[in-house]
């Protein structure tokens, strides 16, 4: 049984071409003229694009005495409803836990995914165990290690096991991550808040600043250049973490900055909402910035020193947010996003010209792929590279609502906004999961995909840390002592 993609304009992130697409065995089998399969989807008008690549969710994750309430199931659903046909998903061993048991833990939930998926691995403790685990791990195919700067007294590291940490990826070949935010200083500002009676979800704002991201980005480097790690900043929300990345990119470093859809499109004022739900459903780390940040962000996509666009999505529902109802502390921290990335940065993107067709395939889907190593069999449209295509109408529009979202929560925080570009068809390994927004996907079609280690930035780096390594001066005649 094979497939044809018939009449759409290929759009990579290099090239924009007419041809069609023939797909078989769920891998893209020929591209060109006129070809010929036994199922043909029609792509009058449309683009055919990688399908788009999530770089960070939270799929039924425990956080803040609760777990978010999109699991593998309804999340991956969500995905590929909007275009996005893989996610990466962050394994959390809770403190103390060991990295494999995580994973176990990560395996029983992923086993529902409608698409395709992999996973960091948090650091979240430090010790001989997971010093000797990350060996494993990256032998399953799992390269990349998230620390967290933030969330004291839960999942924060400080800055002696960050290093540690950070050489070990480094001795593996696989990448480091930061969740860039100076955790002390933040406990200190929410403490105060609350004593004054700063207890609205306002208060999540006040209390974490974009200085504080700024010095924590700025630290995360520093640690990364000095262990010879590459680094990926996960969602970077404001101009002193982009200003970070940007310095730190000019002087060679190899550091990667992922801004989010929800900062990109929606402000701070938010918070400021009369209605608690309201506010308290947005609350996330970072939080929402003003219109400057977020300038400087797209700014970041255009210029090529930010490299991706995530969602973050960790969606709580309306009744785990008023966990939080007079300690905005308490209120658990994540946004939803997986099912509206693509087509609200495609509208707040493509559509106002702020990116290129093509920018926008590299920030949504081959960046990720490249910078986590499982480019080309992810988004590429190659010959042999797998089957996770989006068929994108242009010109088809809707506004975004909850009662029409695949997302498990009952609420959606682009509620009323409206799109213009969504799939026609979304494909995960050449099946038709989506068509023209009705959704047809399987429970469980979604595989592990396991990623190489040692790629050629890693392999750069460890070349250029070995030739200038510290070495002792050799010296004849050394001076007898005591004279
Ligand atoms: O508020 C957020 N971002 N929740 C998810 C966990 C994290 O920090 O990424
Ligand atoms: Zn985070
Ligand atoms: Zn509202
Ligand atoms: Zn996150």
């Amino acid at each position: 049984m094979s497939t044809v993609i018939r009449g759409g304009t290929v759009v990579t992130a290099d090239l924009s071409y007419q041809a069609d697409v023939l797909i078989e065995g769920g891998r893209i089998a020929a591209i060109g003229p006129g070809l010929v399969g036994d199922e043909v989807l029609d792509a009058t008008g449309c683009l055919i694009m990688p399908g788009g690549i999530d770089p960070h969710t939270h799929l039924e994750m425990p956080f803040m005495g609760t777990y978010s309430a999109d699991d593998f199931e309804s999340g991956t659903r969500a995905a590929l409803a909007g275009g996005t046909t893989m996610v990466v998903d962050f394994a959390l061993p809770s403190p103390g836990q060991g990295l494999l048991d995580a994973l176990q833990m990560w395996d029983n939930k992923s086993g529902r995914a409608h698409c395709d998926y992999s996973y960091h691995m948090a650091v979240t403790w430090w010790g001989p165990q997971v010093f000797d685990e990350m060996a494993a791990v990256v032998d399953r195919g799992i390269t990349s290690f998230k620390h967290f700067m933030a969330y004291k007294g839960a999942l924060m590291v400080n800055d002696d096991e960050l290093f540690a940490s950070f050489r070990r990826v480094g001795d593996l070949g696989g990448i480091a991550m930061v969740h860039a935010e100076n955790g002390d200083v933040v406990a200190e500002l929410s403490a105060r808040l609350l004593a004054e009676g700063n207890t609205g979800p306002e208060a999540h704002a006040y209390s974490r600043p974009p200085a504080v991201e700024g010095e924590a980005t700025n630290r995360a480097i520093m640690v990364a250049d000095m262990a010879g790690v590459p680094l990926y900043v996960v969602h970077v929300s404001c101009e002193d973490s982009h200003e970070a990345i940007r310095r730190a990119r000019a002087r060679g470093a190899r550091v990667w900055g992922e801004p989010l859809i929800q900062h990109l499109t929606l402000d701070e004022s938010e918070y400021f909402n009369a209605d608690w739900d309201h506010a308290a459903r947005r609350v996330m780390s970072p939080p929402f910035r003003n219109k400057a940040h977020q300038d400087s962000l797209w700014a970041g996509l255009q210029s090529g020193s930010l490299s991706v666009v995530a969602t973050d999505h960790c969606a709580f529902t309306t009744a785990q947010k008023r966990t939080g109802l007079g300690d905005f502390t308490k209120i658990p921290n994540g946004t939803g996003g997986l099912e509206d990335r693509m087509p609200m940065l495609w509208t707040h993107g493509v559509g106002t010209g702020r990116l290129t067709p093509n920018e926008f395939v590299a920030a949504t889907s081959t960046n990720v792929a490249k910078i986590l190593g499982m480019y080309p069999r992810k988004g590429a449209v190659l010959v042999g590279s797998d089957a996770d295509l989006v068929v994108w109408d242009p010109a088809a529009e809707k506004t975004i609502t909850v009662g029409a979202q695949q997302s498990a929560i009952d609420y959606n925080v682009f509620e009323g906004k409206t799109v213009k570009g969504l799939p026609r068809f979304t494909l995960t390994r050449g099946v038709v999961a989506v068509t023209e927004g009705v959704v047809d996907s399987r429970e469980g079609h979604g595989e592990f995909v396991a990623r190489k280690p040692q790629g050629s930035v890693s392999r750069a780096l460890s070349a250029w840390k070995e030739l200038s390594a510290p070495r002792p001066v050799q010296r004849f005649g050394i001076p007898a002592s005591g004279v």
